[in-house]
């Protein structure tokens, strides 16, 4: 049936019958919150990069997280800055490490019950070298390859993340989610939380990670920029889609409870490839990059930003993502009351 017969703007006349037919639902409960914890009180440092996010102390996150429990949003996802870092990232696995410290506060509120505590697992934020993984220099004993300056060893690191996830495990992270992209990580992570009896915390892993310059605002806010060389020997090739599925089929057999997709926006279509092919829960990272992109026009009047907000996050989960970790959490929940 054609022209005239079928006419597509029928339904399309009135806000009730656009609502009614809609594909694609928005709701705070999808939505997850990244907050990047520091050590002090009282703290509420702005990212330059990132209006509107801050680096909080834990009184602070606290009062953070309570607003975020009142928008419904479905999580927080934690991140955090140690008063110190070293070259083994003692930080991040520390019984009195920033994020463990803060876990165990938000945990202690039953106001904040409603909100699912996601731990990031990583070293970059805790190395004195900005990478997400052990470095070995060429002068040292285990000397990487010849040509080779430096190198970022796999099979050394594992103990670290997997030491990490249980210590953040047993502070109260609801899940734990590596985001290394070291290889066995995952397994090396499943095995040392059931030997803790932490049997029942999950894993998300960000299984399908590209080495993005989407990230760059990130690495202000976390001050995790790495000090020499970059992730590309580790995080995946933008270029690459198959890849990726083979990541996130190796994860999911090492024992990955739930995937996570990064970035979003400009890996649209990985995410959809990969919603037709797994049936594990499905997130995206809407990442630092997206959102400062997406603020910089707001800030010059180019762009309308609860529309161009809300497109950009239906767009994401219309690809098929079933949660989106986001910067624009409490701004789209608000919007959406
Ligand atoms: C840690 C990590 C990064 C992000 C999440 N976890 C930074 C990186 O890989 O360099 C990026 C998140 C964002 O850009 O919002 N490895």
């Amino acid at each position: 049936m054609n022209f005239p017969a079928t006419r597509m703007r029928r339904l399309r006349r009135t806000p009730a019958l656009r609502s009614l037919v809609r594909e694609t639902h928005l709701y705070p409960g999808a939505l997850v919150y990244p907050l990047f914890l520091c050590p002090g009180e009282g703290v509420r440092r702005e990212v330059a990069s990132m209006p509107g996010v801050f680096n909080l102390s834990i009184d602070e996150a606290l009062k953070e997280a309570e607003s975020c429990a009142a928008l419904g949003l479905g999580g927080l996802l934690l991140f955090g800055l140690p008063a110190h870092k070293d070259d083994l990232a003692t930080g991040a696995y520390s019984e009195n490490g920033i994020v463990q410290q803060g876990l165990r506060a938000l945990k202690s509120s039953r106001s904040l019950d409603t909100l699912v505590l996601i731990a990031d697992v990583c070293l970059c934020e805790y190395t004195s070298h900005g990478h997400c993984g052990v470095v070995t220099r060429s002068a040292s004993p285990a000397s990487p390859a010849p040509g080779e300056a430096w190198r970022i060893e796999n099979d050394a690191t594992l103990p670290l993340l997997a030491r990490t996830a249980v210590s953040l495990a047993q502070a109260g992270a609801d899940i734990v989610a590596p985001s290394d992209m070291m290889d066995g990580r995952v397994e090396a992570i499943r095995a040392a939380l059931d030997a803790a009896a932490c049997e029942n915390t999950p894993i998300l892993s960000y299984a399908s990670k590209f080495a993005s310059a989407f990230y760059g605002p990130f690495r202000e806010a976390a001050s995790s920029a790495p000090q020499f060389g970059d992730r590309r020997s580790y995080q995946m090739d933008g270029a690459n889609l198959r890849e990726a599925m083979r990541e996130i089929d190796l994860d999911i057999a090492e024992g990955a409870d739930m995937i996570l997709m990064k970035p979003a926006l400009p890996y649209l279509d990985v995410i959809r490839a990969a919603r037709e092919r797994f049936d594990v829960p499905l997130g995206a990272y809407q990442v630092s990059g997206e959102y400062a992109m997406l603020q910089a026009a707001f800030q010059r009047g180019w762009l309308d930003p609860e529309r161009a907000m809300l497109e950009s996050l239906t767009s994401i989960r219309r690809a098929g993502a079933d949660f989106i970790v986001t910067y624009f959490a409490k701004d789209a929940a608000r919007t959406l009351a």
